[in-house]
């Protein structure tokens, strides 16, 4: 299927919801649709376009997959409670934790994030709920970046041929593959969600699974997480497009209270993109780098060296899985 771009000049936001509005009532009708929010900005239009289309003929679900950020599932139920939408937790962490065990392959760990996802917690919401279909806030970068074989994003199954009522037995409805992140956030902005929602910084599908690399286990994942914190926390200023913390396979060398320490290591990174296809590494003040440094070696157990990515993309990618 040829996918064509609505480029945000040529975004009518108002008109693109209530076309979107009528197509999700017209393919789904009465029957009954599921959707996941991660408080995204992609996912949070997916909870609003499919509200205003469905009404209660929709449940949303925010998958607690054990990979979010700090209280980040609580934080975007109450977020969404606020605007009268009821979001349903669902804790998932020993699913997806099984699945990533033993797995150090980048797309081998997307692979089973995918399993986790569609396979054991929709496929099993499906069969409870008896829905048809599963709304999803794919975009136009995540299928381009998939279709060009550079990361396979999670949410993409079509354009990789996977049928997905097939294999998991619901249809899946993407309103928004038409639109880039910054269409996406035009969106969002005419359905008046909050600033925090809107102008979220994008967050990866995987979630910190994508910033560990080798094996996903819930220990790595709490240092990856801790080190999140403070990145967000001292970086949230910044005006930069996205902001994250790596947590490295290989341990070196350190010292502490004049011992040897072999320890983590955490590397940062900080971009400017306007759509993330192309981004620079911001030039962080050498103050704010030495701050976190000083942070994420004293409040994150283990660590013993930070480092800063310097690489441009290309060659690198924003994530490191
Ligand atoms: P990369 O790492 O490919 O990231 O340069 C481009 C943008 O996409 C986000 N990202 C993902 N989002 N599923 C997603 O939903 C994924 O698998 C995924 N990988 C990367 C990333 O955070 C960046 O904004």
């Amino acid at each position: 299927m040829e996918i064509k771009e609505i480029t945000i000049d040529a975004l009518n936001p108002e008109k693109f919801i209530s076309e979107k509005v009528e197509e999700i009532s017209s393919i789904v009708g009465d029957r009954l649709t599921v959707n996941a929010l991660s408080g995204g900005v992609d996912s949070s239009v997916v909870t609003m376009l499919g509200h205003k289309a469905l009404g209660d003929n929709l449940r949303t679900y925010f998958i607690d997959n054990g990979l979010m950020r700090e209280g980040e599932p609580q934080h975007i139920v109450s977020i969404f409670k606020n605007l009268g939408v009821h979001v349903e937790l669902i804790d998932a962490k020993t699913t997806f934790f099984n699945e990533l065990k033993g797995r150090t392959d980048p797309e081998d760990k997307r692979e089973a994030i995918t399993q986790a996802f569609y396979q054991d917690v929709f496929g099993t919401l499906v069969k409870e709920t008896g829905a048809k279909y599963l709304l999803q806030g794919t975009n136009y970068t995540d299928v381009e970046e998939t279709v060009a074989g550079i990361k396979r994003q999670h949410n993409i199954l079509e354009q990789l041929g996977i049928d997905p009522e097939e294999l998991y037995g619901y249809k899946v409805i993407e309103p928004l593959i038409q639109l880039r992140k910054v269409a996406i956030r035009k969106v969002a902005n005419t359905f008046q969600l909050p600033e925090e929602i809107y102008n979220r910084p994008p967050f990866p599908g995987p979630a910190l699974a994508a910033r560990v690399i080798g094996e996903v286990t819930p220990d790595r994942v709490k240092i990856v997480r801790s080190a999140t914190v403070i990145v967000e926390e001292e970086l949230s200023k910044s005006g930069a497009f996205q902001y994250l913390a790596i947590l490295h396979e290989d341990k070196v060398t350190g010292m502490r209270d004049g011992k040897r320490d072999y320890g983590l290591q955490i590397e940062v990174r900080c971009w400017e993109s306007v759509d993330a296809q192309v981004a620079f590494p911001t030039q962080l003040p050498y103050d704010v780098l030495d701050r976190l440094a000083e942070r994420i070696t004293t409040e994150v157990p283990g660590v013993v060296s930070v480092t800063y990515n310097i690489t441009r993309k290309p060659p690198s990618t924003i994530e490191a899985v």
